[in-house]
């Protein structure tokens, strides 16, 4: 290819309704567990609420391991995990972890990895978010088979911190993979960042989270419909109702849309804000109080709450208006926390400036096509010069939410036209994964300097 391009693979599959064989080892030690999601959502706060006591056994948060990636070895393998109580389920891990250990960086190092395919399927891992060679994105042209690898990974982290996140992207698998469990956080720090004095240590959070069902065992189970996966609960970092203790001060969450298809209204029971701090592609220029985040999969948000108020025993909810499910609840240790004043200014966002007229449309049609094309491994289907700004429009045709994705390159969203007609506070800054809801058209601004070649897709990923 020449040299002066970056180029594209549409990828949209068709849906798989592919059954796992790879539980087969799984453990099954307790009844089923599914259907004790709360809904506890009625009237104003639901379950949670100043004093409020929330009806369910309620598990602390698992907090994964924090590991640097470098000389690492990553395997993906089936495992058992706790979802909370001693009850154990099964799916697939990373090193043994679901969700897998939370992968650190800081801007300039070098992440070496190799990746080991311990399951029945091929595999692929790609770093959703890191801006890095085709050899390195981990697409799905790279999958291999098991018995066969490592695949070896070796690139510069060359971009500023951020939250992003690591899972498998095989044709056609990555959906029953992910949900089986592949999936972990990546994050990447820089010494802007570390000059702002956010929270950090026990007060930085990582959150993922998704939806799940289970099987009569009790294990992850991957039951699509040709709308998506749709679980009956849902899991934050792989807990099941999970609870986490919260000093007086502040905390900052890094949340994850790791789910295959929902989409979820985040709110806080008692009505405080979230301070959104930043998004995809790292801070916002300033922060901003917003009491409901829109969060679609692939996408993530970096917030801060103030809990300087929450007495010893008091709770809060973490909510979800859509499904009206109960997420995290928060309880006050009644112990000084972190103080802190939130900066009004966080990071410099030049504005991109390009055309005023699509380079570039995109349309996403039904379930797997884009302007009318399934992906197709061998074919590339256009090539964009690097270091110039496009600005691409993607319109859905049907069958949206589609959260749609680019790799190797951020953009910066610029407008949304018909649907909800507008853009949103967390939609600001720079964005890897932007949600198409029904009927709307988005247009952005993307630049992209890495001379390789990508795909673009849904990440809802039963359309992938
Ligand atoms: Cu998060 Cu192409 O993927
Ligand atoms: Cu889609």
């Amino acid at each position: 290819m020449p040299k002066n391009e970056t180029r594209f693979g549409a990828s949209q599959t068709r849906r798989s309704f592919l059954r796992s064989s790879m539980l087969a080892t799984g453990a099954a030690l307790f009844t089923p567990i599914a259907a004790q999601q709360s809904k506890a959502k009625g009237g104003n706060g639901g379950g949670g609420g100043k004093g409020g006591k929330d009806p369910v056994a309620r598990n602390p948060l698992r907090i994964p391991p924090i590991v640097t990636p470098t000389g690492m070895a990553l395997n993906c393998a089936p495992t058992t995990f706790d979802l909370g109580g001693g009850n154990i389920s099964s799916g697939l891990g990373y090193n043994g972890h679901i969700p897998g250990p939370t992968l650190q960086v800081r801007t300039g190092d070098q992440v070496t990895v190799d990746l080991y395919n311990g399951l029945t399927q091929p595999t692929i891992t790609h770093w959703h978010g890191m801006i890095v060679d085709t050899a390195n994105d981990g697409g799905p042209e790279l999958a291999f088979e098991p018995g066969h690898g490592p695949y070896s990974y070796d690139f510069p982290v060359v971009q500023r911190a951020t939250m992003n996140w690591y899972h498998p992207h095989p044709h056609m698998l990555t959906g029953e993979q992910v949900n089986l469990g592949l999936a972990g956080a990546f994050i990447i720090r820089d010494d802007h960042e570390d000059s702002l004095g956010l929270p950090g240590g026990n007060y930085e959070v990582p959150l993922v989270i998704r939806d799940a069902n289970f099987d009569k065992q009790g294990n992850l189970r991957y039951n699509p419909r040709s709308s998506g996966f749709f679980g009956k609960s849902a899991l934050i970092n792989g807990t099941l109702n999970p609870k986490l203790d919260v000093d007086s001060g502040w905390y900052r969450f890094r949340v994850l849309c790791g789910a295959n298809a929902r989409v979820w209204d985040l709110t806080m029971s008692d009505g405080r804000p979230f301070v959104l701090i930043g998004n995809d592609g790292g801070l916002l220029a300033s922060p901003i109080d917003v009491y409901e985040i829109t969060m679609s999969p692939g996408e993530r948000v970096d917030i801060l709450v103030d809990f300087s108020d929450l007495a010893a025993e008091d709770s809060v909810m973490l909510q979800d208006e859509r499904s009206g499910w109960d997420l995290l609840e928060f309880v006050g240790t009644g112990d000084a926390g972190y103080a802190f004043s939130v900066p009004s200014t966080l990071s410099a966002i030049t504005p991109l400036s390009g055309p005023n007229t699509p380079t570039r449309e995109f349309s996403f049609d039904g379930m797997n096509r884009i302007n009318g094309l399934e992906y197709d491994i061998d074919r590339i289907d256009f090539s964009v010069p690097v270091e110039t700004t496009e600005r691409w429009r993607f319109t859905t045709n049907g069958n949206a939410p589609h959260p749609v994705h680019v790799h190797g390159a951020y953009f910066q969203v610029v407008s949304r036209t018909r649907g909800r007609r507008r853009l949103y506070p967390w939609e600001g800054g720079w964005k890897d994964t932007v949600l198409l809801a029904d009927k709307e058209s988005v247009a952005v601004l993307v630049r992209f300097s890495m001379r390789s070649h990508y795909v673009m897709h849904c990440h809802k990923l039963e359309h992938e």
